[in-house]
């Protein structure tokens, strides 16, 4: 399945760069064309002559290397997917903060391919709220980072903080591929965030929703070779480069974008907290704390979930979202009828640790053919891969 698949494998100073020689090794039984790039302080764990060996190829370590200039651009266009593996703590933050001292991270901010990245390190490095906030920022540029792995450290702890096995890294690459193209040339339209509503010219109704569930989904669909348009409402998230993204403030801007876009769409997930209500009229100047109580009168939004399933055609899926505080499965599959959606996924704020601003969710997934799909308390990424397989699927 690796056959002919250009790997770029980056590996850095920990000492799970030992395991590296054997998964060079099995990258090259599989007929990859392996191309290493080695920093200083993984030349102390592993020799490049090792790995130069088993890759068949020289390793680059310095952007300068006898008068010869490695050209870091077309290194990461050249690979197929940039491998960084072991990733160590310290190279993990200068991805996330844009630092370019040494070839590595230089291919890294110009490469034009996949990455994945494999940590590993000691379990109080990688539970430090620095890393855990690194790791989230590569998860934003769209880097696909490999779980570590919980067992016996180097330092003689027991914790999180292991790489990810040779075998493993190689049974995740080859998924890589396959699913790399299930959506290409697919249109898909992603709603996501929240909406405001103005109440004058300082305040807003709004709520409290992040935007990361609907952006981990645009992302596996991106990944996956879909053409992704993301309707977004205000978001402190960082936003990926999707094929179109229009960022809205109100019900009626996601509404009328929605309207322009879907009709080009094969599918369509609304995974915005869309305001329900919003006010009958904007005030022009800022409202006076005049009266003790204050009334603001308001009018239903239009559902555009439930719109779109009335002019939806045939070939096209559309899938809603349910966010329940109780009677959680019914109201979900009353949605799901009413709306005239294809799948209704179900979060519920009695899950802890799940849904709103979280970076974690828990969902349950119910089709029109009455099937339920449900799913353990897993991070956003990996409820979104949930997602898209199940679609798929179906
Ligand atoms: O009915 P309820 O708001 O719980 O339905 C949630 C689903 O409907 C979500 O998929 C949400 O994006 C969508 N929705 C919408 N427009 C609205 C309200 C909700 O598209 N005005």
């Amino acid at each position: 399945m690796l056959k002919g698949k250009k790997i770029l494998l980056c590996i850095t100073g920990s000492i799970a760069a030992y395991k590296t020689a054997t998964l060079v090794r099995l990258l090259v039984k599989q007929g990859a064309e392996v191309q290493v790039i080695m920093t200083e302080a993984a030349t102390n764990f592993i020799s490049p002559l090792t790995i130069s060996t088993l890759s068949k190829k020289k390793v680059l370590i310095h952007i300068f290397d006898d008068d010869t200039w490695a050209n870091h651009v077309m290194l990461g266009r050249w690979a197929d997917v940039m491998l960084i593996a072991p990733a160590t703590c310290n190279t993990i933050a200068k991805m996330a903060n844009g630092i370019c001292d040494n070839l590595l991270l230089s291919v890294y901010l110009s490469a034009t391919c996949p990455v994945i990245v494999v940590p590993a390190m000691d379990e109080d490095m990688w539970m430090h709220l620095s890393t855990q906030r690194n790791i989230e920022h590569l998860q934003q540029f769209g880097n696909l980072i490999l779980p570590v792995v919980t067992g016996e450290l180097a330092s003689g702890l027991f914790g999180p903080g292991r790489m990810a096995e040779p075998e493993k890294i190689l049974q995740e690459l080859e998924s890589f591929f396959t699913k790399k193209n299930d959506l290409q040339n697919k249109n898909i339209l992603i709603t996501a965030g929240p909406t405001q509503e103005p109440i004058d010219p300082v305040r807003y109704l709004s709520n409290h929703s992040s935007g990361k569930m609907g952006i981990a989904i645009a992302n596996e669909c991106m990944v996956r070779g879909a053409k992704v348009t993301l309707v977004i409402g205000p978001t402190n998230q960082k936003i990926p480069n999707f094929n179109k993204v229009i960022q809205i403030q109100t019900a009626e801007e996601m509404l009328q974008n929605c309207k322009n876009e879907f009709a080009n769409m094969d599918v369509a997930i609304m995974c915005a907290a869309v305001a329900d209500y919003t006010t009958v009229e904007v005030s022009k100047n800022k409202i006076k704390k005049n009266s003790s109580t204050l009334q603001i009168e308001l009018k239903r939004t239009k559902d555009i979930l439930k719109y779109l399933g009335s002019i939806k055609k045939e070939n096209q899926i559309l899938v809603g979202f349910a966010l329940e505080t109780e009677n959680e499965e019914q109201n979900a599959k009353e949605k799901l009828r009413q709306k005239n959606a294809d799948f209704i996924i179900l979060n519920s704020l009695n899950d802890k640790g799940a849904a709103f601003g979280s970076n974690n969710n828990k969902i349950t997934i119910f089709d029109k053919d009455g099937d339920a799909h449900r799913f353990e308390l897993k991070s956003k990424e990996a409820v979104a891969i949930d997602i898209v397989n199940t679609i798929l699927k179906k």
